[in-house]
């Protein structure tokens, strides 16, 4: 009896010594097949998701190059601007200073204000920002040249380099402009500005401020002033507020003491808005909320919530209320419907899930809880393909308990429904879209300006953990790469 237990525990020891050893060369080899190359192109990663649309023959090496689809190179600019990268010092209202990495000493970076059907062009210099420098052009669908994403359409603007970006703006609305090289920490140090596009005949408007809030070392920020900025402005005067969240976690703002309009999300105009008050505006990390009012006679306060950071009009020597929002604005149902160039009957030639997830597992040889996309880790996540003039569909589901602002390059989205409800006000465009825990919305495109073009979390600090993908036109290519050796890294 002795014997043959003895024996049974051997095997069985030994087998749990057989499985502790495949364990251990199965997570050994996740380990090992996580680890990106030194240097890749997004040309070589994810797998091809073709959303049920023809798949291509011959593969994607041959056709267009991302070098080629730049802005008009010839002709007169309409408006000029020279932005430079360089470390300043920069003070914020309180007092405190913060080491920032600025356009031109500031940071914000100088606001950008063009007219509609404008040839922009824009010299990038890069004084002394050691990791590099690219102007991404956050909401504007400019050509895939022109995106500025170091790695995917352009390299790096190392320092005694430059760049010139050249591109007509066509759209109107507000916008910004940041850096893609190492975003995460680049934007968050405070490389980024206000771009405004205004219409070709401008209507008449008193005050008319971009305002963005970001975050300095914890400290929060409207426009680089840590308090309130106040202003006297007369009664009866037509203001347009275009805020700006160039965080990468939701911001909300409250307007107290008057009613307002929202004119437009993420610089597309909405149908027929109708005076509010007291909602509460939340705006996704990258996302862009216009509101407009009439001075009434009493102050205004515009205040980034759970801060003492806002705009005070005519508030001298008046304390501000402290009644708080008693709603949340919601897009989905605010305007009128309008006309749209498609919609949800319409038969789509493409459709793509894309559902964030979180698992353990390894991110580039890093073990731990990772983001994922369809279930896989980057670089294993959808590279979802299409073809110029395709209709697009994606259901856009978040698994995970964070907030998620996709964004996605050089597209607008006609926002569907969410959590299977249809949109029921005005059209609802967005460029960044927020994402709660939990939720998931359907929305379309028309895939109208070839490319490869980011897809990803604005919560820069995800993309930066692999909240990121692409969207790639059939039959494009781009000889820019990722890595090490090239030092572009576009996250
Ligand atoms: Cu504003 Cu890819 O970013
Ligand atoms: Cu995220």
């Amino acid at each position: 009896m002795g014997a043959v237990r003895t024996y049974a525990l051997r095997a069985l020891g030994g087998l749990i010594g057989v499985a502790g050893v495949l364990v251990l060369g199965w997570i050994g080899w996740l380990w090992y097949e996580s680890r990106l190359p030194n240097t890749y192109g997004v040309m070589e990663y994810g797998s091809h998701d073709h959303g049920g649309g023809p798949v291509p023959r011959g593969g994607h090496h041959s056709g267009i190059s991302v070098a080629d689809l730049r802005g008009p190179r010839a002709g007169a600019a309409d408006a000029r601007f020279t932005l430079t990268a360089l470390n300043a010092t920069i003070r914020l209202a309180s007092g405190r200073e913060v080491e920032a990495l600025t356009f031109d000493g500031v940071s914000p970076g100088p606001e950008l204000r063009v007219r509609q059907g404008e040839l922009v062009e824009v010299t990038l210099l890069n004084e002394d920002v050691a990791q590099g420098v690219t102007i991404h052009w956050h909401g504007v669908d400019v050509p895939n040249g022109e995106d500025g994403v170091a790695g995917v359409t352009q390299n790096a603007v190392l320092p005694g380099q430059r760049h010139v970006y050249r591109f007509r703006a066509e759209q109107v609305g507000t916008f910004w402009y940041h850096s893609h090289q190492v975003s995460s920490r680049e934007v968050r140090r405070g490389l980024f500005g206000a771009f405004v596009i205004e219409p070709a005949q401008p209507t008449r408007i008193d005050l008319d401020l971009a305002l963005a809030a970001h975050t300095f070392d914890g400290v929060a920020t409207l426009n680089g002033n840590d308090g309130f900025q106040s202003r006297k402005i007369s009664s009866g005067a037509s203001v347009r507020l275009r805020l700006l969240n160039t965080d990468g976690t939701p911001r909300r703002f409250t307007v107290q003491g008057t009613q307002f309009l929202v004119l437009a999300l993420d610089g597309t105009d909405l149908n027929e808005p109708t005076l509010i008050e007291n909602e509460m505006l939340e705006i996704a990390g990258g996302g862009r909320v216009d509101i407009a009012f009439t001075v009434p006679l009493a102050p205004v306060w515009i205040t980034l919530a759970e801060t003492e950071v806002g705009l005070a009009l005519n508030a001298d020597g008046v304390t501000r209320p402290i009644t708080e929002a008693s709603a949340e604005f919601d897009p989905s149902s605010y305007g009128e419907p309008a006309e749209t160039p498609f919609n949800a009957s319409n038969r789509f030639d493409r459709r793509f899930e894309l559902t964030i997830g979180r698992r353990p597992g390894f991110l580039d040889g890093r073990p731990g809880l990772q983001w994922t996309i369809n279930g896989g880790i980057f670089p294993h996540v959808p590279v979802f393909v299409v073809r110029e003039g395709d209709l697009v569909h994606v259901t856009i589901t978040n698994d995970t308990d964070a907030v998620h602002p996709m964004h996605r390059h050089g597209h607008h989205l006609l926002v569907l429904s969410r959590d299977g409800a249809p949109v029921s006000g005005s059209p609802w465009w967005t460029d960044t879209l927020n994402i709660e825990a939990g939720e998931r919305y359907e929305v379309a495109f028309r895939a109208d300006n070839p490319g490869i073009w980011m897809d990803h979390c604005h919560n820069l600090r995800h993309a930066a953990d692999g909240l990121t993908m692409h969207l790639m036109y059939e039959g494009v290519t781009t000889p820019f790469k990722i890595g090490d050796t090239t030092h572009n890294e576009p996250e």
